[in-house]
Order: structure tokens, then sequence, then C-alpha cells
């Protein structure tokens, strides 16, 4: 009988066998659970002499089970280690490597450039509603203002209450700072913007930066100052030289256009010097209504505002000329342009 169970237990050629010799004998139905059963209808004298016997054998069993377990178990790694090494001298399989989109790489290039100045990046959503996006920038329904952004709105919902629409510039963001945080406030907010225009130069989506200060005793100087500041460290060159313009903007007064000046270089224009004039950004004084609708003392919180295409500048310093093909996704143009991450 021993030799019968511990010979079975030997042979047992995976755990799935091992087990059902485990069941064969020390299950319910089990020889030596039927041993053990088996005491109760003995006299005491042979009780005394089986006992012992069976308990001892039960015990033989048990450890060889477990001995067998643990050596199938060894068995099964070594086979697993044997089929799953790695060979670490087979090359590499070539994969394909993507790069930084270029108005990626300028929205990083204008991140850092900010930072050192001590402004941070903040975010708001495309999908705006009327307050946040024309009506807290002091653009009040029937403004003309509205009429030229070429909104995109949503279908009003039921109540008619709140129309939504897809943002036409990034200056909410600066309304939703402006709620939000207490001043001093120096930020800039890149991101997508849509209007309803489509050409060489203008396309439904394209990419603005907006910039926003609100301090005590801010004034034009300090927007000149950090407009300069800005241009010189992205177009990397120092003799950017910037022409302040009167212009008009609902939520800045006053209110003025930057142009850069350039030169030609090779037959090319490049930023810097004075040869010509190029319109780079919308900007000003942040307009104290606007201030007020945020629910700021406009007498004790001045600041200016700017918004400038994020997409012009990436075309200006890397001399890309069709705004279309940064939304193309044509690979070979991407492989041209990216930047290696
Ligand atoms: N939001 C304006 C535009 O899209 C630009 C702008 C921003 C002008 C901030 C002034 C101040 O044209």
């Amino acid at each position: 009988m021993s030799a019968d169970l511990l010979g079975r237990i030997a042979g047992a050629s995976d755990l799935a066998a091992l087990e059902s010799e485990r069941v064969h004998a020390l299950g319910k139905q089990g020889a030596i659970t039927q041993l053990l059963k088996s005491l109760g209808g003995m006299s005491p004298e042979q009780r005394q002499e089986e006992g012992p016997r069976i308990h001892g054998l039960r015990e033989r069993v048990t450890s060889a089970i477990a001995e067998r377990k643990a050596a199938l178990e060894a068995e099964a790694l070594e086979r697993r280690l044997a089929t799953e090494t790695l060979d670490m001298t087979l090359p590499a399989e070539p994969r394909l490597q993507g790069s930084v989109h270029p108005v990626s790489q300028v929205m990083d290039e204008l991140a850092e450039i900010f930072a050192d100045l001590g402004f941070s990046v903040a975010t708001g959503p495309e999908i705006e509603d009327d307050w946040h996006n024309f009506t807290a920038l002091n653009i009040p329904e029937s403004h003309p203002a509205r009429a030229m952004h070429d909104t995109f709105y949503f279908p009003e919902d039921e109540g008619g209450e709140r129309k939504m629409l897809l943002r036409t510039h990034t200056s909410p963001v600066q309304i939703r700072t402006m709620v939000k945080e207490k001043p001093p406030i120096y930020i800039i907010a890149p991101g997508r913007t849509y209007r309803s225009d489509s050409d060489a130069t203008h396309t439904p989506m394209f990419h603005q930066v907006e910039g926003l200060v609100i301090d005590r005793g801010i004034h034009l100087g300090h927007l000149k100052w950090t407009l300069e500041t800005f241009l010189k460290a992205f177009f990397e060159r120092d003799d950017i030289v910037l022409r302040l313009r009167p212009s008009y903007f609902p939520f800045t007064e006053p209110s003025v256009e930057v142009d850069v000046g350039y030169s030609i270089e090779k037959g090319k224009r490049v930023i810097g010097g004075s040869e010509g004039w190029m319109e780079v950004l919308g900007s000003g004084m942040v307009h104290p209504k606007v201030i007020a609708a945020c629910g700021l003392d406009p007498e004790e919180w001045q600041g200016f505002a700017f918004g400038c295409g994020i997409d012009r500048l990436a075309m200006l310093k890397y001399g890309m000329d069709d705004l279309r093909a940064f939304f193309d996704g044509d690979l070979r143009w991407l492989r041209h342009y990216g930047f290696s991450a």
C-alpha cells in the first residue's frame, strides 16, 4: 500500500496528475482517509497498533506530495526560463520616429521665454459661452465686433439662455483668470481659436497666444518693454524694431497694433531692421470696464493685454509660406519642419 501510493506520487508527470494522486490518497474517498475511518471499528488493542502506522503513512504521503509539487514547479520554471530568454544580439526593428509639430514647438518656446519674465501659463475651454468670449470683454450684444469675428455658434439649447460658441480668440482666458485669481496676474494663454474663414493665410482653426498683466501702476511702457523683450528672444535677434500704431479693440483702451520691422536678406524677408513693417499682434491697456466686469476695482488695478497669432509667428521664424500646410498632416512636410522631441 505505502510503496504503491508513494510510487504513484513520484510518477505524477505534471501538477494536474499530482493533484489527482492527492485526491486518490487523501481526498474524502481517498485510500488513507478510508484507513483512518476504519480505526473506529477496531478493538482498542488493534487501534493502538494500527493507529500510528496509518498516521505515519499519511505523513509520508503528505510530504511526498509536497516534495513532488516543489520539483514539478521548479521544472516548469526551468522550462519557461529556457524558452523565454531574450536574445540581446538581435538587431532592433526600425520604428517610426515622431516629431514635435512646429506649432507645439513655438508654444513651448513662448512658455519658456515668458517664464523667464515671471509669467505662468493659463488655459481655458475652446467651447466658450457668449459672456466670456464677448460680453465681459466689453463687446455687448449688437456690437459690430461680433460680426467681425465670423463666429461658429452651436445650435441654441431649449432655454436658449447660454449661447455656446467656439472661442474666436484667446481673450476669454483673460476673463477666466481675472474672475478666478487675485492680482497681481502675469499669464500667457496659448491655444486653439476658431473663425469661419479660409484662404492661404487663414484657416478656420488657428492658434493664438494671449498675454495678460494686472498689477498696480502698470502703463503702456511696461507693455512695450515686454513685447520687445519677447520678440527679441523669440526671433533670437537684437535688432528687432517695434512700431506701435493706434488701433481699436473694445476690451483695451488705448489699443495698439504692433508691427515688427523686417529687412531683406538674400532676397528673403527676415525679421529685424526696418526696411518694411509687418503686423504681428494686437494689444493695449485693459479697459476699466473689463476689469470691473471681473469683479476687480479698476481704480486699484491696471494692466495690459496682447493677442498674437502663433501660426504667423512660426511661419515668420521658420520660413514657411502656406498656413494650410500646418494642418494638412502631410508626413513629408512634418518630417521636414518637425522638431525632434
Ligand atoms: N483678441 C484680439 C484678436 O483676436 C487680440 C487682442 C488681444 C487685442 C488682447 C488686444 C488685447 O484680434
